[in-house]
């Protein structure tokens, strides 16, 4: 019996390019969707981009031009992104759509009317020159903990520090520069503190709904005690008037998940589909989000308890999956690993992307690592030298010596096949979108296959008289096993496999195929190269073109993006989730203000050896230093115990600052300083310069 699946990716905002990052999803989910249809069930595949909210209004006007031009813009952009990248979508949309806003009128309403909704005046931040309320991001000024200027009005980025924005010290409008006045207005709340939310929803997080890992930490937000939702906001707002309300607006996160179903909708008009048969709380069909953990609030918690109460069916699961770090740390503009789709396509194949995400994904909500060096070996290791390997060495027999027609395929060899078909674990593995494990017996069987090839010797045979006969069946056989490979990697790589339904001239392949062999006598085409091998320069390439520079922002701030947001959920930010393409990027540390040649010439830089390094009695920081500066010798205690063992010092050389007035410290004198790098992503790292540099060379 075909299952009825409805898929649904995250919307993503319509004010930020696609990147590396965003196409895990987009990925997995494609992946999954794929299989699904190869076994022949219907599913439907929806999405469509999140197109409402402040950032996206202010970036329009900052544009010049409406919400609706710059949304309309950036959908062709993510549809050409996903395009490239074969994810299959049956319907691409947008939350601006009629569709959406009758389900959320639809869902608004009837939670009102079920007491669900409350109205309550709240005091926040208000800019008097643009005549707005402020998002905690468009807030900015001093911070109150460490002093750093210029900070976000929810966090610290100098120091990590979570506050509210009417913390700040100094604040001021990121949008206009004014200082912002406090004013107060009504807002409409989403009752999640009624007692018939909780009861509901904890009934509704366990496995299969959620996963048990997400289940455990949607537990300790439920026990923390869910407060209610700020679900509009005042006008000047871009996305949907309230109906009851004039000059109230959705909040962005309401109408969002409620896209899923306009989407779907929309669908359902054009293929004469019923809707309900999908949503209503009877519904036999399956519906699946596949979203990221930092999304998982919304969707595990709000989503379900706004679903249930408003007498729509909830999800059947939430897939939640990890996040995207490459070579080990968060994307990063400024080393180029700030990947877009665009400039990835422009430089690589996208089924070598699917493959290594397929490759490292496996069920979980663990982060997955893109490593550029690994991803090379990996996709030329598996997919050329395994799996295409086989057709480029056994197809030009067929055409040159058997006019294109196969001959009988060996049993015995397809056995192995066979069995593993029968054991079902590739499609349970993918069922359970533990793609890694698919994809490590998918890999097992082409060694199988490349075994077969390489005790047969094809390449000799063809050499020697009278061995026609076993030549033929050996290479046809191993193209019936190549088309098996392919037909378990049609999910992974669909453009790869049309290429080879096309070369053995045979029907789309469908998941049961494996049990039919490549008839005696059928014509295959000629074969043509089917995938070349990752080149790392082209990878260089586009880290490169990636790469850059970060250049300080104005002194005093000015008018600012959506800016950054970290990338794993903070259950108390959730009124505020952040807009922003930067949600993977390393969190840049403040420049300071320019200064003039003079101000630094002022410094005193010489190039230093450690003559001695050693631990400081009850000191649980520092090391003391003894610098050789050529002329003399300095102490210094720095402040780097937790990174060098002090043995591993002594000899090498190092910057210090020489002219810094000495300092007495509860050790002793401190005679200078040396220099260090540190952020959040580790150190400190010393400074070290080019071989040839003597101790007393000053730096400038
Ligand atoms: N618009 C919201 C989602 C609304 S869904 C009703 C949003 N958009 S987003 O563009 O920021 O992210 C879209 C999806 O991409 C999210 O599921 C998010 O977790 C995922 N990713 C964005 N950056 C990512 C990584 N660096 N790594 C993995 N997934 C990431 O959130
Ligand atoms: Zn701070």
């Amino acid at each position: 019996m075909p299952r009825k699946i409805l898929v649904t990716s995250a919307l993503p905002y319509a004010n930020g390019a696609i990147h590396l990052g965003h196409l895990v999803e987009y990925i997995q989910t494609d992946v999954w969707v794929r299989f699904q249809k190869m076994r022949g069930h219907d599913c439907i595949y929806c999405c469509a981009d999140d197109t409402h909210g402040t950032p996206i209004m202010l970036r329009a006007e900052k544009e010049g031009i409406t919400p609706e031009a710059l949304i309309d813009r950036v959908w062709q952009e993510h549809k050409r992104d996903f395009d490239g990248f074969l994810v299959g979508f049956d319907n691409y949309y947008s939350t601006n759509s009629p569709e959406t806003r009758h389900y959320a009128d639809t869902i608004y309403t009837r939670l009102r009317d079920a007491g669900l909704i409350e109205v309550r005046a709240i005091e926040q931040f208000y800019d008097p020159v643009k005549e707005m309320f402020l998002p905690d991001r468009f807030i900015k000024g001093e911070c109150p903990k460490c002093h750093a200027k210029d900070q976000y009005g929810d966090s610290c980025e100098a120091c990590g520090a979570a506050y509210q924005p009417t913390d700040l010290i100094a604040p001021y409008s990121a949008v206009s520069g004014a200082a912002p006045v406090r004013k107060t207005s009504d807002h409409y709340f989403f009752k999640l503190s009624d007692p018939r939310c909780a009861d509901f929803l904890k009934g509704w997080i366990v496995p299969p709904q959620v996963q048990a890992e997400a289940a455990n930490k949607l537990n300790e937000w439920l026990e923390g005690g869910l407060s209610d939702w700020d679900i509009s906001r005042d006008a000047p707002y871009f996305g949907f008037e309230i109906p009851d309300a004039p000059g109230k607006y959705y909040y962005v996160w309401l109408d969002a998940p409620i896209g899923y179903m306009g989407s779907f909708r929309n669908y359902c008009d054009q293929h004469g589909l019923d809707f309900n048969a999908f949503w209503s709380p009877d519904s036999q069909a399956e519906v699946y989000h596949f979203i990221g953990k930092d999304i998982l609030y919304f969707h595990a918690l709000f989503w379900p308890a706004e679903l249930h109460h408003a007498g729509f069916r909830t999800p059947s699961g939430v897939f939640c999956h990890g996040f995207l770090t490459v070579n080990g740390s968060k994307m990063s503009k400024s080393r180029g690993t700030f990947i877009t789709a665009e400039s990835y396509i422009k430089h690589l194949n996208p089924e070598w992307l699917r493959y290594y995400y397929a490759a490292k994904l496996n069920g979980s909500m663990e982060d997955i690592d893109l490593n550029l060096e690994d991803f090379a070996a990996r996709v030329n290791a598996d997919l050329v030298g395994k799996y295409v390997n086989i057709a480029s060495r056994c197809a030009g027999f067929i055409s040159k010596k058997f006019g294109g027609k196969l001959g009988p395929c060996d049993r015995a060899a397809t056995a192995e096949f066979e069995a593993a078909f029968a054991r079902g674990e590739i499609a349970e593995s993918y069922e359970s979108r533990d793609f890694g494990r698919a994809l490590r017996e998918i890999m097992r069987l082409a060694d199988v296959a490349n075994l077969y090839i390489a005790e047969r010797k094809p390449w000799e045979m063809a050499k020697q008289e009278g061995r026609e006969a076993e030549l033929h069946q050996v290479c046809s056989t191993a193209l019936t096993l190549f088309r098996d490979l392919t037909l378990y990697l049609k999910p992974v790589l669909p453009a790869l496999a049309e290429k080879v339904e096309a070369f053995l001239n045979i029907p789309a392949l469908a998941w049961t195929d494996v049990w039919s062999h490549l008839p005696e006598g059928h014509a295959i085409n000629e074969y043509q190269h089917l995938m070349t091998r990752i080149d790392p320069k082209k990878i260089e390439a586009m880290v490169d073109e990636n790469r850059q520079n970060l250049l300080p922002s104005p002194p005093g701030g000015g008018a600012g993006e959506a800016g950054t947001a970290a990338a794993t959920e903070h259950p108390a930010r959730h009124g505020e989730h952040q807009q922003s393409e930067a949600k993977a990027e390393t969190v840049a540390t403040p420049w300071e203000p320019f200064i003039a040649i003079d101000d630094f010439t002022k410094v005193d830089l010489r190039i230093a050896r450690i003559a001695n390094a050693e631990h400081v009695e009850g000191a649980d920081k520092l090391l003391k230093l003894t610098l050789d500066v050529g002329t003399e010798t300095r102490t210094v205690f720095a402040g780097i115990k937790a990174a060098y063992v002090p043995e591993s010092l002594v000899g090498r050389l190092t910057v210090m600052v020489a002219n810094l007035a000495p300092r007495k410290m509860k050790f002793g004198m401190s005679e200078g300083m040396v220099l260090a790098a540190s952020d959040e992503r580790g150190g400190p790292f010393l400074l070290a310069p080019d071989s040839g540099a003597q101790p007393g060379m000053r730096i400038k």
